[in-house]
C-alpha cells in the first residue's frame, strides 16, 4: 500500500510517500481502507521532533492519529463491527495511508461525509475533555482562546448548546465564523483581557486555551488566578501553574459516537476541512506551520 512516512525528525520535506506492507489489526482493532485521514497540529509537532526530547526517531513512522474508512479486516474480539462497515476513529500506527488500523472507533453516520468524520476524533475528544475538566454550567461565561480552530470550534458549540455564554478569540478574518457558532467574538493578541472585560463585565468563569500563543497571562488575569483555566497547547502552563491537558483521556468509542451523532443531527458542525492527496502531506504540514486557516484531510 501507499503510505506517507518519515524516518527522521525535521521539516515537512522528511515526509515521503512509500510502498509498505498493509498493517494487521490486533485484538479489539479494525483495519480500514482509508477514505480520509485528518491532519492535526500534533502530527506537525511529532514530525518536527518537538515531542522527541532530543531522542532520534527509532523507526520509520506513518503520521496521523485519526481516519475514516471502510472496515476490511477485524481483529480478535471485535464485536458489532464487520468488514464493509463505515467507521471513523483513532489510529494505531498512523492514518496517512491507503490502509490504517483503528484502535478505537465508532460507526460513521450516513449523514456525515468521510472528510467530516475523519476530522472529528482528535479535535472532538480534546474539546469534550477540556469541557469536562472545566465543567462550565448553564449561565456561566467561558472564554475559548482559538475558537476558530478545530478544537475551539467544537468546544464553543458544545458549550453554547447547554446554555453557556462563550467568548471566542480568533484572527480577524475568522471572527464571523466564531459568531456563527454562537459565541461572542474578539480578536486574539495584545489587549485581549480588556476586550474580554468589555464583553463580560462580570468576568469569565472558566478559560479554555485551545490555541497557545501566550494567552495564559491574560486568562489568569481575567480569572484572578489559575482556577478553572486550562490549556491544550501552551507549554508556558508549566511555569504559570495552569493545567496542560495532554492525555487523551476521553478517547472512547462512546465519546466519538456522541460527537458523530451530534454532527449528523446538525447539533455541531465538524471542522471545515479541505481535501489533499497523500502526496501533498508535506504541503499540508507546511500550510499549518504557515498558519493558513482550516483543517486539512488527506484522501488517498
Ligand atoms: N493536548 C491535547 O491533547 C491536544 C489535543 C488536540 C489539539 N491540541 C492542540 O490544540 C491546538 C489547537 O488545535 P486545533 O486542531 O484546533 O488547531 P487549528 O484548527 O489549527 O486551530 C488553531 C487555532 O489557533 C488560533 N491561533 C493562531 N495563531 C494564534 C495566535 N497568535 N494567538 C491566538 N490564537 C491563535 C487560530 O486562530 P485563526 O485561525 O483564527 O488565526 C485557531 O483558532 C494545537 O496546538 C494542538 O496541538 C492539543
Amino acid at each position: 500500500m501507499r503510505a506517507v512516512s518519515f524516518s527522521e525528525y525535521g521539516d515537512p520535506s522528511v515526509l515521503t510517500v512509500v510502498e509498505t506492507g498493509v498493517p494487521e489489526p490486533g485484538p479489539g482493532q479494525v483495519r480500514v481502507a482509508v477514505r480520509a485521514a485528518g491532519v492535526n497540529p500534533i502530527d506537525v509537532k511529532v514530525r518536527s521532533g518537538l515531542m522527541a526530547q532530543g531522542k532520534p526517531l527509532p523507526a520509520p513512522r506513518v503520521p496521523g492519529q485519526e481516519a475514516a474508512g471502510v472496515v476490511d479486516a477485524v481483529g480478535e474480539g471485535v464485536t458489532g463491527t464487520a468488514v464493509g462497515d463505515a467507521v471513523a476513529g483513532w489510529t494505531a500506527g498512523g492514518g496517512y495511508a491507503e490502509y490504517a488500523v483503528l484502535s478505537t472507533f465508532a460507526a460513521k453516520p450516513e449523514a456525515l461525509t468521510w472528510q467530516e468524520a475523519a476530522a472529528l476524533p482528535v479535535a472532538g475528544e480534546a474539546a469534550v475533555r477540556a469541557l469536562r475538566v472545566l465543567d462550565p454550567r448553564r449561565g456561566e461565561t467561558l472564554l475559548v482562546n482559538g475558537a476558530s480552530g478545530s478544537v475551539g470550534g467544537i468546544a464553543v458549540q458544545l458549550a453554547v448548546a447547554v446554555g453557556i455564554t462563550v467568548i471566542g478569540t480568533a484572527g480577524g478574518a475568522n471572527l464571523d465564523r466564531v459568531r456563527a457558532l454562537g459565541a461572542l467574538a474578539t480578536p486574539y493578541g495584545e489587549g485581549l483581557a480588556q476586550r474580554v472585560r468589555a464583553l463580560a463585565p462580570r468576568g469569565v468563569d472558566a478559560v479554555l486555551d485551545a490555541a497557545g500563543h501566550g494567552a495564559l497571562p491574560d486568562a489568569i488575569a481575567l480569572r484572578g488566578g489559575t482556577d478553572r483555566v486550562v490549556t491544550l497547547a501552551d507549554p508556558a502552563a508549566f511555569d504559570l501553574g495552569v493545567p496542560f491537558l495532554s492525555k487523551p483521556e476521553d478517547q472512547t468509542a462512546q465519546t466519538l459516537e456522541t460527537l458523530m451523532e451530534a454532527a449528523a443531527d446538525g447539533r455541531i458542525t465538524p471542522p471545515a476541512s479541505r481535501a489533499m492527496g497523500l502526496g501533498e502531506a508535506a504541503q499540508a504540514h507546511r500550510e499549518w506551520e504557515r498558519k493558513s486557516s482550516g483543517k486539512i484531510v488527506l484522501v488517498p
